[in-house]
């Protein structure tokens, strides 16, 4: 039986250089806050526990992420990671393994934490590190003579030979939770920041005769904190040319890996092709055959295989069938649903409505709560009035009806099966089925009018 992994996230520091009044690991990177992608990470490895030590901010930490199974303790005061540490360790169980991780570091992945893991779950005590060229402010990693690491000193405590060290601490260990509880106990805050550091008990271990081992990330962003604006721009762009290069290694189509950005779970079917400059926010699902057009917007939208979304439409919260054609700069608002063969052309917008197989809206309309029945030619122009200044109402549109150019349905109304508006109608009562209604004042022509003429000016 392995023994239970509980991990700790440290995120109490306040992240002076974001110049912001969120706290640091509530700032987003693809749609998620920082520490958010630390949480997914951790209930990937299996934890049992994760505990979050957070400070800076206050209840707005936890207060953001309410939705996950997690256990939050206040670290008040900062006095370094190993007083972080030392607050969590009430919630933690002697017989487990802990993994410490960071709320500001967002993007390491799983495959590299789980030999730290193994390792503790083996007595030894998992470090992770990398060799720097430019090692900075980063705590060295001091070893022997025979390559075994002997402890972690921190820049501002380091001598110059430890100081041209390029290996460095990530900060990110595993261990047995009661060797970590003794240590944590053991600390003294002598040092250059009067602080409780974390890193000193790698010098502990040592002394006791535990194995540290130390792994490497297969690239040195896996690792990398976010401590400013400039730092978190440049792990979005990572994260998201990862999540494009995911993509086409499943086979979409990206007509510029560059220009895409996936702010929450994007699944293609087969042969799906998607231009620049797409966001795709929440859950999309693309079906087999899909093409997205340039500048498209696309936030919790599922689209059924075959459809074509050309340049600049934006779906919010949709469900889009078969075969569709939509865009140019459609706009598709929460609540709607279309079914097969449906076409919306520029300028259209939709919102909480139903539309049934073969209907088209082709031009500067807006339907909103309107439920569209099969073959449906709704003209340029097309307004349902569907509310009232206080209440919203419902337009019942039926199969092949036709409804001519700038026509105006006040609802609560029915337009019957197969009827016709005439062009300029404003609809005030249900139209009966299979006939032409319009409204619309008489043509009329006025006999010898004369179109003025400029009058010359005098001089
Ligand atoms: C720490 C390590 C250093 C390592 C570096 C990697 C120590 C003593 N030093 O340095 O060896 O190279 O991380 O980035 O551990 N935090 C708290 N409470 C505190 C202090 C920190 O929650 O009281 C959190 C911060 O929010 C941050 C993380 O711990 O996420 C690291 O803190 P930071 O002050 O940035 O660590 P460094 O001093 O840079
Ligand atoms: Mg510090």
């Amino acid at each position: 039986m392995h023994s239970m992994l509980e991990i700790l996230i440290l995120a109490a520091g306040k992240g002076t250089r974001m110049r912001s009044s969120l706290p640091k690991v509530l700032h987003k990177l693809a749609g998620k806050p920082l520490l958010g992608h630390v949480v997914d990470a951790a209930h990937a490895l299996g934890a049992a526990q994760i505990c979050v030590v957070y400070g800076f901010g206050g209840e707005a930490v936890p207060q953001a992420l309410t939705d996950d199974n997690l256990t939050f303790v206040l670290q008040a005061e900062q006095h370094g990671t190993g007083h972080a540490v030392k607050q969590a360790l009430p919630q933690l169980s002697d017989d487990g393994v802990t993994l410490v991780l960071y709320g500001d570091v967002p993007l390491t992945h799983t495959s590299t934490l789980e030999p730290l893991v193994a390792a503790a779950r083996a007595g030894k005590l998992g470090l992770l590190t990398v060799k720097l060229a430019h090692p900075d402010d980063y705590g060295r990693i001091v070893r022997d003579a025979d390559g075994r690491v002997r402890r972690i000193v921190e820049h501002k405590d380091a001598t110059p030979a430890e100081l041209a060290i390029h290996e460095v601490n990530t900060g990110i260990l595993a261990v047995a939770t009661r060797f970590l509880r003794q240590w944590i106990d053991a600390l003294k805050n002598n040092n250059a920041q009067g602080e409780y550091y974390l890193t000193d008990i790698i010098a502990m271990a040592v002394h006791d005769g535990i194995d540290v081992t130390t792994y490497q990330p297969a690239s040195d962003w896996e690792v990398m904190g976010v401590n400013s604006k400039a730092q978190l721009a440049e792990l979005e762009r990572i994260h998201q040319g990862e999540t494009a290069q995911a993509l086409l290694d499943a086979g979409v189509t990206l007509m510029d890996p560059a220009r895409l950005d996936v702010r929450g779970m994007l699944t293609c079917g087969r042969d799906v092709v998607i231009d620049i400059n797409c966001i795709f926010e929440g859950h999309v699902e693309l079906g087999d055959n899909v093409q997205v057009g340039a500048n498209c917007i696309l936030r919790n939208a599922k689209v059924a295989s075959g459809t074509r979304i050309d340049a600049f439409t934006v779906i919010d919260d949709a469900e889009i069938g078969e075969a569709n054609r939509l865009g140019p700069f459609s706009r598709i608002r929460p609540g709607t649903s279309l079914a097969r063969d449906v076409h919306v052309g520029n300028f259209v917008e939709i919102k909480n409505s139903q539309i049934d197989d073969g209907s088209k809206i082709n031009h500067l309309s807006y339907l909103g709560d309107a439920t569209v029945g099969k073959r449906v030619n709704i003209g340029a122009g097309t307004i349902t009035c569907n509310y009232d200044g206080a209440n919203k109402h419902r337009t019942i549109i039926e199969d092949d009806v036709f409804i001519g150019s700038d026509t105006q349905l006040v609802a609560p109304i029915t337009v019957r099966q197969g009827a016709t508006l005439g062009a300029g109608t404003t609809l005030t009562r249900d139209a009966p089925a299979g006939e032409l209604t319009l409204s619309r004042t008489k043509q009329l022509t006025v006999d010898s009018w004369k179109r003025p003429l400029k009058q010359k000016k005098e001089n």
